[in-house]
Order: C-alpha cells, then sequence, then structure tokens
C-alpha cells in the first residue's frame, strides 16, 4: 500500500473543495491510502506527513503566493529539511485564486521550489492546456492552462458550492489520481542515498 496526505489551506471554503477533488482523484486508484489534511491539524499530522509517498500540497493564491496559515506550515516544516527527511518522496502542488491569472503561477512556483529544498520529486499536472481553439471550451480539463499543478478559480461572489468550476475540480481530480498512480510504482529513497543531512549541517555551521 502507497500513502498520498493532502495538505491544504482554505479561509474561504473554495481550495478545500479542490483538495476533496484531488483526494478524490488519488483514492480512485487501487492500492493507495490517501490523508486529507486541513493545515490547521498539521501539528497532529507530522507522521502521517512523514510516512507518505506522496505530499500534495494546497493553498489559495493570497497577495501571489501562498497564504500566511499555509506559508506558517512550510516555515514549520524546516524541522524536516534539516535531516532531509522528506527527501525523494513525491510532490506536487494545487492553487485558487479569484482571477483567472491571478498570479497562480507565483504560488505553484514558491511550492515546488519550496519541495526542491526538501529533495522532493516535483509531479506536474500532466495535462496540455485546455480551451486554447476556437473549437475548446471552458468545460476542458485545464481550462487555466498550468503545466506545474492544477489550477482552480473561484469568483469572489460565488460560494465553494460552485466555485471552483467543474473544469477546475475536474482538473484536481486528474492531478490527485496522477500522483497516486505514480506512488504506486515510486521506489522513494535509495538506501545508499544519504539523507543529506551532511550538507544541511554544512550549511548550517
Ligand atoms: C488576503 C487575500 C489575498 C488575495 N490575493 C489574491 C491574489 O493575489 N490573486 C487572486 O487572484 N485572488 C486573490 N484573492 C482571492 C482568493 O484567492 C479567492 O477568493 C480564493 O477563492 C480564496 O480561496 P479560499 O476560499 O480557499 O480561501 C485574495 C483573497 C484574500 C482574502
Amino acid at each position: 500500500m502507497k500513502s498520498v496526505a493532502i495538505i491544504y489551506h482554505s479561509g474561504y471554503g473554495h481550495t478545500r473543495v479542490q483538495a476533496e477533488a484531488v483526494r478524490d482523484g488519488a483514492r480512485s486508484v487501487p492500492g493507495v491510502h490517501v490523508d486529507l489534511i486541513a493545515v490547521e491539524d498539521h501539528a497532529d499530522n507530522w507522521e502521517v506527513l512523514d510516512t507518505a509517498d506522496a505530499i500534495i500540497f494546497g493553498t489559495p493564491t493570497y497577495m501571489a503566493g501562498a497564504s500566511a496559515p499555509f506559508k506558517a506550515f512550510l516555515d514549520a516544516s524546516s524541522s524536516r529539511w534539516a535531516q532531509q527527511q522528506w527527501k525523494d518522496k513525491l510532490a506536487s502542488g494545487f492553487t485558487n485564486s479569484a482571477g483567472a491569472n491571478g498570479d497562480k503561477l507565483a504560488t505553484l512556483q514558491q511550492l515546488a521550489l519550496f519541495a526542491m529544498q526538501h529533495g522532493m520529486v516535483w509531479v506536474g499536472l500532466g495535462l496540455l492546456p485546455g480551451n486554447t481553439t476556437s473549437s475548446g471550451s471552458a468545460e476542458e480539463l485545464n481550462r487555466l492552462a498550468g503545466f506545474l499543478g492544477a489550477m482552480g478559480q473561484s469568483l469572489t461572489d460565488l460560494g465553494p458550492d460552485v466555485a471552483p468550476t467543474m473544469s477546475d475540480r475536474r482538473t484536481a481530480e486528474h492531478l490527485g489520481r496522477r500522483v497516486a498512480r505514480i506512488a504506486l510504482g515510486w521506489q522513494g529513497p535509495a538506501a545508499d542515498s544519504g539523507t543529506g543531512a551532511e550538507a544541511a549541517r554544512a550549511v548550517l555551521a
């Protein structure tokens, strides 16, 4: 059995809907156990995160980056960074915001760089961009045309019952399924790959 942990923040419920779609996609893959963790509960879930084969990070885009509660969690994970405890785990990410663009890419880049600091292996969305031709539509998967992770848009006057859109929810499901499928075949850290702790200590010294 492989395990996928999804950790997310949502101030107003929209990114939670996206996170649940990622979870649904991941748990549609037989042989994969999925944990969905609200970032407020992260302190009780370090062991789940430490033992997961893959961690998927999700945050709304607030002021062109991860929301403050999610950033606090990212910073708290530095205790894992020093020993490279998450090295060679799979990582991926998703974000949701009001604007069609809204600087979501900056948030996904922040999450991907964070995963690189941990020595994780980033899994991108793996979908061609949707809605890019005159015969296309906003119903297509990946209508917001991201590559690094799953993007969602929630218009500010719509509640999480209808926003993000079905296309964005299905795109999020796709991401969860993709990470879970890859996790099934993922061997994780090689026994002789080292932890990187020596190098980290040298940086800290
Ligand atoms: C403090 C704050 C900053 C925001 N910054 C952005 C932004 O940079 N780009 C954007 O498109 N939307 C921005 N928004 C809108 C949110 O991303 C949007 O409402 C999103 O759906 C909220 O997700 P949530 O319900 O999971 O909290 C911001 C909202 C808040 C409250």
